[in-house]
């Protein structure tokens, strides 16, 4: 008998040893559920290094096969594609051009690697001259007006051969419009990831530098969420789920698991977390200066996504994590 009720209870006895620790764990990363993001820019023979993002880098179309096999090596299985066109216009014209960057990125990657999932992001603000994720009219963004243009681009990439897209403009109703646009050009089998409870967040800044996408007057707080609501976002993935989403998202992750695991408890969808750039760069500059552990921080930080509820994550990290992890099998 115990003196006192729970004087038996010691819960160091799970913790004493690695093995014992690991059979323990309640949540576990693999490398089939991180979705490695790619800068695809114009030219040829280039790698360009991301200035804001260390290890990252902007890879013309021709170098692409190198480096997804590079990932595949890693046990990558995903890539979410991002286009850095030569030319910019007030419509964004080079998101939906059949020639564009991003569906011959696609097509290469899936001629040099077939098996690699392709997902392309569906947004404007790359190919955009003043940086808006859509149209400018009036002085605002439009949303109607820029609904065709992302279904268009949505089309453009399923045709050249995208498993999945993206739609991250946070337009109302664009998940219903390229899901209908997809079905009428027959790509019933394409899935929609959608940016459902995107926030206008600072740590977005490093991607504005990779991409050269700032907007140049204003800012996104007019389409992307206002980082102090939690019900707003269910309500924008409970709209994207009635659109035809198949997979939805939270982003960014780390200053918003509180919003996964409320998606993850309220919804039964895939939920994807999109662990940005800026996030990536803080553990990268702080470990950079030796002020934190770079694979521990890293890993803590995927781990906490994947505990708060996400089913994947799309991270800069993606192929050290997959790396590390093959390390510790
Ligand atoms: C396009 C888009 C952005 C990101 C992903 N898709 C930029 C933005 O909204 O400004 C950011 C990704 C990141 O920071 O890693 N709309």
């Amino acid at each position: 008998m115990f003196e006192e009720e729970g004087a038996g209870v010691r819960l160091r006895r799970l913790r004493v040893s690695d093995s014992m620790r690991r059979l323990v764990n309640e949540t576990d990363l693999q490398a089939s559920r991180l979705i490695a993001p790619i800068f695809v820019r114009y030219g040829e023979r280039v790698v360009e290094p991301v200035e804001a993002m260390p290890g990252v880098n902007r890879y013309s179309v021709d170098q692409l096969a190198g480096y997804v096999s590079r990932l595949q090596n890693a046990g990558i299985r995903t890539v979410l594609l991002f286009g850095i066109p030569e030319s910019k216009d007030e419509q964004g014209s080079q998101a939906y051009a059949s020639d564009g960057l991003v569906p011959r990125a696609i097509a290469e990657i899936k001629r040099t690697a077939p098996s690699v999932l392709v997902a392309a992001d569906v947004c404007l603000c790359e190919y955009t001259s003043h940086g808006h994720c859509g149209v400018i009219k009036g002085g605002r963004v439009d949303n109607d007006l820029t609904l065709p243009l992302l279904a268009r681009a949505a089309v453009e990439y399923a045709r050249a051969g995208a498993d999945i897209v993206g739609p991250s403009a946070m337009m109302d109703r664009q998940v219903g419009a390229i899901r209908s646009a997809l079905d009428d050009s027959g790509h019933q089998e394409t899935i929609v990831m959608s940016y459902s409870a995107k926030f206008a967040s600072s740590f977005y800044g490093p991607f504005r530098e990779a991409a050269g996408s700032t907007p140049s007057f204003g800012d996104r707080r007019t389409y992307q969420m206002s980082n102090a609501n939690s019900r707003e976002a269910m309500r924008e993935i409970e709209e994207d789920i009635r659109e035809g989403a198949d997979v939805v998202m939270v982003k960014p992750a780390l200053a918003y698991l509180d919003i996964i695991a409320k998606a993850r408890a309220r919804f039964n969808l895939p939920l994807a977390a999109y662990n940005v750039s800026g996030e990536y760069s803080m553990v990268k500059a702080a470990s950079g200066h030796g002020w934190l552990d770079e694979r521990t921080a890293a890993m803590e930080v995927l781990t906490s996504i994947r505990r708060a509820g996400a089913d994947m994550i799309i991270t800069y990290f993606a192929e050290q994590a997959a790396n590390w992890l093959k390390e510790t099998v």
